[in-house]
């Protein structure tokens, strides 16, 4: 009983930040993401008899405690639809640094659950495997579908699932990544959303995030990129300034990330079609045209402050792999 599943990581356009009900991982609001494709998370399942315990080896290092504990709340799921009582083992790589400003728990999370479902003899539909991702992490259920994704927030666990707007083809769009700085953050994201509701801020975020998703939904169907540079930009700012003011305060930004932020804004108003994006840490997305990929990868590379750019096009949904 085995299964290998390959998913891509997401930058979230519309970002998910706080929830309403934390354990399962159902948002205080919807939000948008593209996959991003050339970056990928590989993971093995294993079911047998042979096993004593569930185990996880990510990137070739055995992984024990919460990290483990998070992968197991996940086999147990598969489990209980499966009716079966065998343990686990994962095996699990991503192609791409850790630390690099892209959350590898999207692609982890959603890859484990086409691969541990599958190899359990589940055959489920999008959604209810958007659904298992998202308890792994919340932002692995918009890895589950195609290129551009919402994910409506939902009111319970089974209405709280992504699903593509459009295929990766409809837009050709770019992600060059401005690593500012590779260490790990302090708080993640799972702490961060238990902070968000003590900023003041979060509520009129929160409000205002049904308007700025139709902004969004609208800009990527009609590929117009002014207004979808726009909300994005306004929508990750928003974000921060929640961040910023919830208590205690998250300051992801360092001054690299302001040097970008300053001069992709630059750019724009000289007539580069760009603009940035920032999750839970200091580096940034800067989102282009596909053809000016190679520019704006040659531009941030040369600000003071860059180590390094990663680059990722508009990617496809999670898939099995033979093996
Ligand atoms: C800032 O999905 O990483 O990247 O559910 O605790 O795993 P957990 O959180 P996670 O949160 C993502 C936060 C974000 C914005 C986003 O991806 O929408």
């Amino acid at each position: 009983m085995k299964a290998t599943a390959l998913a891509h990581p997401n930058i979230a356009l519309i970002k998910y930040w706080g929830n309403r009900d934390h354990d399962l991982r159902i948002p205080v609001n919807g939000s948008f993401s593209m996959n991003l494709e050339g970056l990928s998370a590989k993971t093995k399942v294993l079911f047998s008899e042979t096993l004593s315990e569930d185990s996880l080896i990510l990137n070739e290092e055995e992984i024990s405690g919460a990290g483990l504990v998070r992968v197991s709340q996940i086999l147990d799921e598969v489990r209980k639809s499966a009716g079966i009582l065998l343990y686990a083992e994962v095996v699990s790589e991503n192609n791409f640094p850790t630390g690099a400003g892209i959350a590898s728990s999207a692609a982890a999370f959603s890859a484990l659950a086409l691969a541990a479902s599958k190899a359990a003899g589940l055959e489920l539909e999008e959604p209810s495997l958007s659904i298992l991702a998202r308890h792994g992490s919340g932002s692995a259920c918009r890895s589950i579908p195609s290129g551009f994704v919402e994910w409506t927030n939902g009111k319970t666990d089974q209405d709280s699932y992504a699903f593509s707007i459009a295929p990766p083809e409809h837009w050709d769009l770019a992600d060059c990544v401005a690593v500012t700085s590779s260490g790990h953050k302090h708080i993640g994201s799972t702490q961060g959303h238990r902070l968000a509701e003590t900023s003041p801020l979060q509520k009129a975020r929160v409000e205002d995030a049904p308007r700025r998703i139709d902004i969004c939904r609208k800009a990527i169907l009609d590929r117009d990129f002014e207004t979808f540079a726009f909300i994005v930009e306004k929508d990750s700012d928003l974000m921060h300034a929640v961040m910023m003011t919830s208590n205690p305060a998250l300051f992801y930004w360092n001054p690299a990330t302001l040097h970008v932020m300053q001069s992709v804004r630059d750019w724009r108003a000289e007539g580069l079609p760009v603009f940035y994006t920032i999750d839970a840490g200091p580096n940034v997305h800067v989102i282009t045209l596909k053809e000016k990929m190679d520019e704006v990868q040659a531009k941030l590379a040369a600000l003071k402050g860059v180590q390094k750019v990663l680059t990722a096009t508009v990617g496809g949904a999670a898939r099995l792999l033979e093996g």
